[in-house]
């Protein structure tokens, strides 16, 4: 039988699970534009009030996955490994993991996205390097990861787009808030885009798409099993948005705490959390049976400098200035930079994430809207971390802007958005649970 709209929307209204011959008729006729809007947008409803079960969930991933290009990267030799982050800010982790990971020789191959409201984008980070090209046929990509091993790059081809139609949907019917319409939505991006392991980031805390820990494992969960189910090597970690993962937020920032980072100049939750993700991302593509393992390759590719040296390679292959690896003054610099003084003695005691993101959107580094031009020198390096002491007068932050009003404007948003008490407090734990096919290990 012919499925037919109606009947899916007063089925799932009802509460009872879909087929996966009417799954894949909705994924089609949204992505083909033969179902009206109004009938998609009900049927979301339906969804976000009723839920998915796993096996509806693995099939709307997959229809919506197969609605575009399928990319094939099997003639990249090893297994082609990915990570990606549900999204936060001062999270620079791709910048230092792809040429890492690819330094202990686990080809990286991926494609990532520009900034979303709050959170940032790796490509618009890549873009901050004079020259860098994110726009390569799918041809030169593949070409490079043969060749060095890793490259980044925006999305190429015409992924998911089933996705596309929904995400833009669900945006204005409230139900982007949907457990599996999250998942399927990230992972028909994923599976689309071809990497066989796939290490997922998953965010919790005050800057991330999920705020209670239970709703971050339940993603997570939810993402590996999607993943699992469609023959890929998963993993995922649940790590702390509680405050920005770098002290760096913003384009040409994040890029020089990157390098730092690769340098060995710089320790801390960034390198510790990159560390991690990168560990069971040599786990995923076979170069480490443990992640103790992994740690100790991805430190020797830190000390020995070879890290770095593939960021180099990865930089003048795309096309952009890779002396910025060894002269971060070279990247764009901001004209006014001013500190952000504390207001009173205590204890730092909770960050907004989601306000410290918007803020470094609103001085420029990331757009309102889609056509909106970054300004890449722009944002602040933060000095302090949760359970920190500060004095009145001391620079919880410095502010880099294109101006004194934004300066001023900064100041004041990151004053509001960091809550500091007279009693201690204790650091933010970084990674609170591993989310495996068969286990969820808490942290
Ligand atoms: N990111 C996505 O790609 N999709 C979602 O639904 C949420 C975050
Ligand atoms: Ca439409």
């Amino acid at each position: 039988m012919i499925p037919d709209i109606i009947s899916i929307i007063e089925k799932k209204k009802l509460g009872h699970a879909l087929t996966q011959e009417e799954i894949a008729f909705f994924a089609d006729g949204a992505a083909h534009g033969t179902i009206r809007d109004y009938q998609i947008a009900a049927l979301l409803m339906a969804i976000r009030l009723n839920g998915m079960n796993r096996e509806e969930t693995v099939n709307l991933t997959l229809a919506m996955a197969r609605s575009g290009d399928m990319v094939d990267l099997s003639a990249i030799p090893g297994v082609p490994t990915d990570k990606h982050s549900t999204g936060g800010v001062g999270d620079t982790t791709t910048l230092i993991l792809a040429p890492l990971v690819a330094a202990c020789g686990v080809p990286v191959a991926k494609m990532s996205g520009r900034g979303l409201g709050h959170t940032g984008g790796t490509l618009d980070k890549l873009e901050s390097i004079r020259g860098f090209r994110i726009g390569l046929s799918m041809a030169e990509f593949i070409a490079q990861v043969q060749r060095i091993g890793v490259s980044v790059i925006g999305q190429t081809g015409n992924l998911a787009p089933a996705d596309k139609e929904l995400y833009a949907l669900r945006d204005v019917t409230s139900t982007v808030d949907s457990l599996p319409l999250i998942a399927s939505s990230i992972m028909s991006k994923k599976l689309a885009s071809g990497a066989q392991g796939i290490v997922l980031d998953v965010k919790t805390g005050s800057g991330a798409i999920m705020h209670t820990l239970r709703e971050s494992i339940d993603l997570a969960q939810a993402m590996v099993h999607i993943g699992a189910d469609a023959g890929r090597r998963m993993v995922a970690l649940v790590t702390d948005m509680g405050e920005p993962l770098g002290s760096h937020v913003g384009n040409a920032l994040e890029v020089k705490e990157a390098i730092d980072v690769l340098s060995g100049r710089v320790q801390g939750p960034l390198l510790t959390v990159s560390l991690a993700l990168g560990s069971y991302m040599l786990m995923a593509g076979g170069a480490a049976q443990t992640p103790q393992q992994g740690e100790a390759l991805l430190r020797s590719a830190l000390e020995n400098g070879s890290g770095l040296a593939k960021l180099r390679d990865m930089i003048a292959a795309q096309g952009g200035d890779a002396r910025v690896c060894d002269d971060v003054s070279l990247l764009p610099q901001a004209k006014v930079r001013r500190d952000v003084p504390a207001l009173a003695p205590g204890y730092l005691h909770r960050m907004d994430t989601t306000a410290l993101g918007n803020t470094a959107q609103r001085i420029g580094a990331g757009r309102r809207e889609k056509t909106d031009i970054i300004d890449y020198s722009v944002g602040f390096v933060l000095n302090k971390r949760i359970g920190d002491a500060v004095q009145p007068g001391d620079a919880l932050a410095t502010v880099y802007c294109k101006n004194e009003e934004d300066a001023a404007f900064a100041i004041h948003e990151i004053q509001s958005a960091i809550a500091i008490r007279p009693e201690q407090a204790l650091p933010l734990k970084l990674i609170h649970a591993i989310v495996e096919v068969d286990r969820i290990t808490e942290c």
